[in-house]
C-alpha cells in the first residue's frame, strides 16, 4: 500500500512555519474607534467589553497606545451631540469625526486614518440615507454623503470609507474629492455590505438603529453572492481603491470570490456581534479567547483579506508581540 505522509510537514514548529501559507501580522490590522462629542474620558460599551466611547482627550491617549503597538490604521465613527433630518453634524467642519481626525493626525502623522462615511449616526431617522415619504431616497443622499466625505478629507483623513450602500456614492465622492484637489485621498468602499443581524451591538454603540423599518432596501440580502460581484464591479468602475466585505465570519465565501475576481486590495470588517460573541463565551470560560481570535484572523487572511477591521486589534497586536 502506498500513501502520502502529510504529517512530515507538520513534524516540528520550524517546518510548520516554513510551509505556512498565511500569516496574520500587525500590519493587517485596522482598529474601529467610537468618538463621542462632548464626552471627557471614556466609557465602555455594554455589549462590547473592552471597546470604548472616547472623548477627544481619551481618544488622543489611545492613539498613542495603538501607535506603540504598531497598529497601522484606525477607522473613526462619530457620536454627535445633535441629530437632524439633514444629518448636518455629519459634514460640520468642527464635527466630532473631523475633530478626531485632526487629533489623530496631530498625535501620529504616520497613522492611517480612515473615516466611516454615513448618515445614520447623524440622521434623526437613523437611516443611512435621507428619508422622504417613508422611503430612503438615493440621489439626494449622495449629495450629503459626498459632503461628509469631503469634510473628513479636508480634516486630514487618508481614506474615506462609505458604508451607506446608496448607488453611485463612490463616483460622487471621487468627483467631489478631485474637484477639491484631494486626489490623494483613497476610497475604501463598503462594496459588499449585507443587511446583517451581526451589527446589533454596533447600533447600540453608535446610537444608529433605524427609527422605523430596516436596512434591507439598501444593504444586501445575506443569501446573495453573485450580487456581491455586481456591487463590487460598480464600485471599481466608479473609482474605489479598495473593496470591503462586511460582515466577515459568515461571508468568507464572498471574500474568497472577491479575492479571485479583483486585483484591488480587499478589506473585511469583523463586526460587532462577531466580537461580542467571542467576548461573551470567553467571559464564561467556555472558549480560549486568544486561540479563537487568532484562528478567526487567520481565516480572514486565508479567504483573501488584505486588511482586517477588528475590535480585537489591540489584543491581536499584543499577542503577536508576545510571540516574538
Ligand atoms: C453604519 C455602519 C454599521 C456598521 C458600520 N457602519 C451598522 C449598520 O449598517 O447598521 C457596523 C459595524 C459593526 O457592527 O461593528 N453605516
Ligand atoms: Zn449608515
Amino acid at each position: 500500500m502506498t500513501f502520502h505522509r502529510h504529517r512530515r510537514l507538520r513534524a516540528s514548529s520550524g517546518i510548520r512555519s516554513l510551509v505556512r501559507e498565511h500569516q496574520v501580522t500587525v500590519n493587517d490590522l485596522v482598529y474601529p474607534m467610537f468618538v463621542e462629542e462632548g464626552l471627557s474620558g471614556a466609557n465602555e460599551i455594554g455589549a462590547m467589553p473592552g471597546v470604548m466611547h472616547y472623548g477627544l482627550d481619551a481618544f488622543r491617549r489611545e492613539i498613542a497606545n495603538l501607535s506603540e503597538l504598531g497598529i497601522p490604521g484606525i477607522i473613526v465613527f462619530g457620536l454627535p451631540a445633535e441629530k437632524d433630518e439633514r444629518a448636518s453634524s455629519a459634514y460640520a467642519e468642527r464635527g466630532i469625526v473631523q475633530e478626531a481626525v485632526r487629533v489623530a493626525k496631530a498625535e501620529n502623522p504616520d497613522l492611517v486614518v480612515m473615516t466611516d462615511v454615513c448618515l445614520c449616526q447623524y440622521n434623526s431617522t437613523g437611516h443611512c440615507g435621507i428619508v422622504r415619504d417613508g422611503k430612503i431616497v438615493n440621489d439626494d443622499s449622495l449629495t450629503l454623503i459626498a459632503k461628509t466625505a469631503l469634510s473628513h478629507a479636508q480634516a486630514g483623513a487618508d481614506i474615506v470609507a462609505p458604508s451607506d450602500m446608496m448607488d453611485g456614492r463612490v463616483a460622487r465622492i471621487r468627483e467631489v474629492l478631485d474637484e477639491h484637489q484631494l486626489e490623494d485621498v483613497s476610497i475604501l468602499s463598503y462594496a459588499v455590505k449585507y443587511a446583517s443581524a451581526f451589527y446589533g451591538p454596533f447600533r447600540e454603540a453608535a446610537h444608529s438603529a433605524p427609527s422605523f423599518g430596516d436596512r434591507k432596501t439598501y444593504q444586501m440580502d445575506p443569501a446573495n453572492a453573485r450580487e456581491a460581484m455586481r456591487e463590487a464591479v460598480s464600485d471599481v468602475e466608479e473609482g474605489a481603491d479598495m473593496l470591503m466585505v462586511k460582515p466577515a465570519l459568515s461571508y468568507l465565501d464572498v471574500m474568497y470570490r472577491m479575492r479571485e475576481a479583483f486585483d484591488q486590495p480587499i478589506a473585511t470588517y469583523n463586526v460587532s456581534a462577531e466580537y461580542s460573541m467571542v467576548k461573551a463565551a470567553a467571559k464564561q470560560g467556555w472558549i480560549d479567547e486568544r486561540g479563537i481570535v487568532m484562528e478567526l484572523m487567520t481565516s480572514f487572511k486565508r479567504a483573501g483579506a488584505d486588511m482586517i477591521l477588528t475590535y480585537h486589534a489591540p489584543d491581536v497586536a499584543r499577542w503577536l508581540k508576545e510571540e516574538n
